[in-house]
């Protein structure tokens, strides 16, 4: 049974409204009287039916899920600051966030544009590559777990699915994770693993840029069926972003887009750019300098010599020019020694020299001559 509005949770956290509900429970915006701050707090619901050894395992898988969570700090990777067991059941207790989650967002807005679902897209594989790299898995990267705020994209629920793999939670009939998001291995009854991630973060963004989700209505095993029928993913929106979601979407794990190249990929779209540039930056081209029209005689000369002149004759006195030169005055250069005519033999070199060398490697007394 849901909380009432105004319980307080571990003699702390007050439930003040509820901000949405999901299949898994319902998430309030709650009043911390500790630390006098808005919180958001998840509360879990368990099927009544659970035993209760099977909850109180739950409850503590919850709990480790959280402490793992909060060991990570990254803007798009939700703060989790406590996890509470209480009245049997787990309990998220995490920052609130002004957002709208990206299925909200979709429904409210329609298919987003290719260059912002890319953006949304790198922010959330940055959260999923720094929760891989700590060992953790999300599990359920899906459309109402990515929350979009003003300025950033956050994931949130890590770990709730990893509930899913329990053979009596599954009997119990609780269907965790969204069947359009589940990746097909995992389908096939492989592990979770940080490729399956992926996979339904490609499926994420599909759904984001094609207003629909990859498999419409249909269950797991019919869209795994119709995936690896082989035929194209059917895509009409997604422009730019077609090909990172091709490769994300790859049936086998082993072909899948890797993280590094999906954020180059992502990074690059979201720029405006298109996802497949060669991944080595390309040389700047330099403009070739164009031939401009000829320089306007009527303006340049006329323009520069104006204020010189005015200057002039307003400020300086120039000193009358001189007519004539004293010996030497005005001569900045050595004069050129007649040079004496050179030998046959000297004649014959310089010939070889011209024909087989390009004129920037002949001896410098060559080049005066020409
Ligand atoms: N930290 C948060 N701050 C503000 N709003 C939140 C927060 N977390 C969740 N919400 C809101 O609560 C809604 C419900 O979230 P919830 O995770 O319970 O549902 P869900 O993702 O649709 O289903 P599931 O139970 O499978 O996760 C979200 O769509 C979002 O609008
Ligand atoms: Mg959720």
């Amino acid at each position: 049974m849901r909380a009432p509005s105004g319980y307080l949770l571990a003699a702390r956290y007050r439930l003040v409204e509820p901000v949405g509900r999901g299949g898994m429970g319902t998430v309030w915006r709650a009043h911390d009287e500790l630390l006098h701050r808005d919180v958001a707090v998840k509360e879990v619901r368990l099927p009544s039916v659970l035993d209760e050894e099977l909850r109180a395992e739950l409850c503590a898988r919850t709990e480790r899920e959280g402490r793992a969570t909060a060991m990570v700090a990254h803007p798009s990777v939700i703060t989790v600051f406590d996890v509470v067991t209480e009245d049997d059941r787990p309990w998220i207790v995490m920052e609130l966030l002004h957002a709208k989650s990206l299925e909200q967002l979709i429904q409210e807005q329609g298919p987003l544009h290719p260059r912002r679902a890319a953006e949304i897209g790198r922010q959330i594989l940055g959260a999923l590559r720094a929760v891989h790299a700590k060992g953790i898995l999300h599990r359920d990267v899906k459309p109402s777990n990515v929350l979009v705020t003003e300025d950033r994209a956050v994931l949130t629920d890590f770990g709730l699915a990893a509930l899913e793999g329990d053979v009596s939670i599954t009997q119990a009939g609780i269907v965790l994770g969204s069947a359009g998001y589940i990746a097909p291995e995992r389908v096939l009854g492989s592990k979770a693993s940080p490729a399956g991630d992926l996979w339904s973060l490609g499926a994420t963004l599909y759904t984001a840029v094609e207003g629909r989700g990859l498999h419409g209505r249909r269950t797991a095993a019919a869209a795994l069926a119709a995936l690896t029928s082989g035929e194209p993913i059917p895509m009409s929106k997604a422009g730019p972003l077609a090909p990172v979601l091709d490769a994300l979407l790859r049936i086998d794990p082993q072909t899948r887009l890797d993280s590094v190249r999906a954020s180059l990929m992502l990074a690059r779209v979201a720029a405006g750019g298109s996802a497949e540039e060669p991944l080595a930056p390309r040389k700047p081209v330099r403009p070739m300098p164009q031939p401009g029209p000829p320089p306007s005689v009527a303006r340049r000369p006329t323009h520069r010599g104006l204020h010189r002149a005015e200057t002039a004759t307003t400020a300086v006195a120039m000193p009358a020019a001189r007519q004539e030169r004293k010996p030497g005055e005005g001569v900045h250069r050595k004069r050129v020694q007649d040079r004496p005519t050179p030998s046959a033999y000297a004649r014959f070199k310089a010939t070889v020299i011209k024909l087989c060398l390009p004129r920037r490697f002949w001896p410098r007394e060559l080049r005066k001559r020409g």
